[in-house]
């Protein structure tokens, strides 16, 4: 029997809704940015909204992120940053970023957007979106600036009109870092469904009466007594994840529900200092460049783009996770085992492209770079 509800609930998480959106921007492809305005989130976060190419609306999934270009000091640096906006608003894409001490796009973002500024960036891409795994009631757990997936789909959800059951809990270090926190005040508001929870390390200057510390299994069945049935939607730093990871384990949370994306390219050196010391583990192979006839030698547990900085070549990457597909090099000669977490698609595979921060040598390698 047709059920309108049911069938308001399902097109946030149907693809086709996305799809007739606004134009196809592939991730391959770059376009210019241009700044509209510059929002002060917080002291050290800012959303900076963008005109896409010449104005056209841009078709994306809510929790894709942009993978953003700009030369700074004569290096050409790429990061990936979330498109915090919902696509059911295509005209103006918005990133939320925050000051990272010493990081490199953050701060020159932070000081060289201004309206009028111009960036490149390739096109939406990612996994991290509802349409992989449809469901009636969700829990969106976020820390820091991971927070902003789970605003696009929150505000995605509301411009549609869905009164879809959200629970949405933020850690925070301090009530004058919790990103959104009005604008989360006033969507609760709009949908009654929708729940917001904020928790503070510490309580900073302000006055905070809501609960402090990090989060925890009795505060989370306390909030949320039914998580367990939810499909739980994870952003934030490679530590919190780890941390709500094993509680929703312990709390017998299905794994099959739980969805996460780390913001955090520390997350991406673990596997690689925990690779088992095995025989293959110390094997070396030597990796020639065919442009720039540079060689190195590498060790098998090193990933391609690991060993390549180490030995002063800079090859163009971001997310460091196999995410983004900015470091797709094509292998000329030789062998990779390859982990990526859909960054590349088959058919790249199948010309020879690999992702080089996922990928591992198992022989000598001529790469086109
Ligand atoms: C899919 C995805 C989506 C993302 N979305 C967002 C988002 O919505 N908002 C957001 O704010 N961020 C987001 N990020 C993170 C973002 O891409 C950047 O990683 C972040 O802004 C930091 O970049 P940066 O260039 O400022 O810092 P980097 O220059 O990359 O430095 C990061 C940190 O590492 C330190 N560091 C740098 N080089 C070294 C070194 N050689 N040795 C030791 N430490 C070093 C720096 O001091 C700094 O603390 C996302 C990441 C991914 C993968
Ligand atoms: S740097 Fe993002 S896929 Fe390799």
């Amino acid at each position: 029997m047709f059920d309108p509800a049911l069938e308001a609930e399902d097109r946030l998480s149907n693809a086709s809704t996305w799809e007739s959106g606004g134009n196809l921007w592939a991730s391959s492809e770059q376009q210019t940015l241009t700044c509209c305005r510059v929002v002060d989130e917080t002291h050290d976060v800012k959303s900076f909204e963008f005109r896409v190419g010449d104005g056209s609306p841009v078709r994306f999934e809510p929790g894709q992120f942009m993978t953003v270009s700009a030369n700074v000091q004569g290096q050409s640096v790429e990061r990936c940053y979330t498109i915090s906006s919902p696509p059911t608003r295509p005209f103006l894409l918005s990133i939320t970023v925050k000051r990272v001490p010493g990081g490199t796009m953050s701060n020159w973002l932070h000081d060289n957007m201004k309206p009028g500024s111009q960036l490149r960036a390739y096109g939406p891409s990612g996994s991290f979106t509802p349409t992989s795994a449809p469901a009636a009631k969700s829990l969106y757990l976020s820390a820091g600036s991971g927070v902003t997936p789970l605003m696009s789909m929150t505000r995605a959800s509301i411009d549609l009109g869905l009164d879809r059951d959200i629970v949405f809990v933020h850690s925070a270090r301090t009530p004058g870092d919790i990103v959104f926190r009005k604008e989360l005040q006033r969507l609760v508001e709009l949908s009654p469904r929708l729940r917001t929870f904020f928790l503070c390390e510490g309580t900073g200057d302000e006055g905070w009466s809501g609960p402090t510390g990090r989060l925890s299994l009795e505060l989370l069945s306390e909030w949320v007594p039914d998580y367990a049935e939810r499909e739980v939607f994870t952003c934030g730093p490679a530590g919190y994840m780890t941390a709500v990871r094993t509680l929703l384990h312990q709390g017998g949370l299905d794994p099959a529900r739980y969805h996460q994306e780390s913001f955090d390219f520390t997350a991406a050196v673990v596997p690689e200092a925990a690779a088992p010391e095995n025989d293959t583990a110390q094997e070396t192979f030597n990796v020639k460049l065919s442009r720039s006839s540079k060689t190195f030698t590498m060790s098998a547990s090193e990933t391609v783009l690991a060993a390549a900085r180490k030995a002063g070549v800079a090859i163009p990457s971001s997310c460091s996770q196999g995410i983004c597909g900015t470091c797709k090099t094509k292998v000329l000669e030789g062998t990779v085992d390859m982990n990526h977490k859909g960054g590349i698609r088959d058919r790249e595979v199948q010309k020879g492209f690999r992702l080089l921060c996922c990928s591992r040598p198992t022989s000598d390698l001529v790469l086109e770079l």
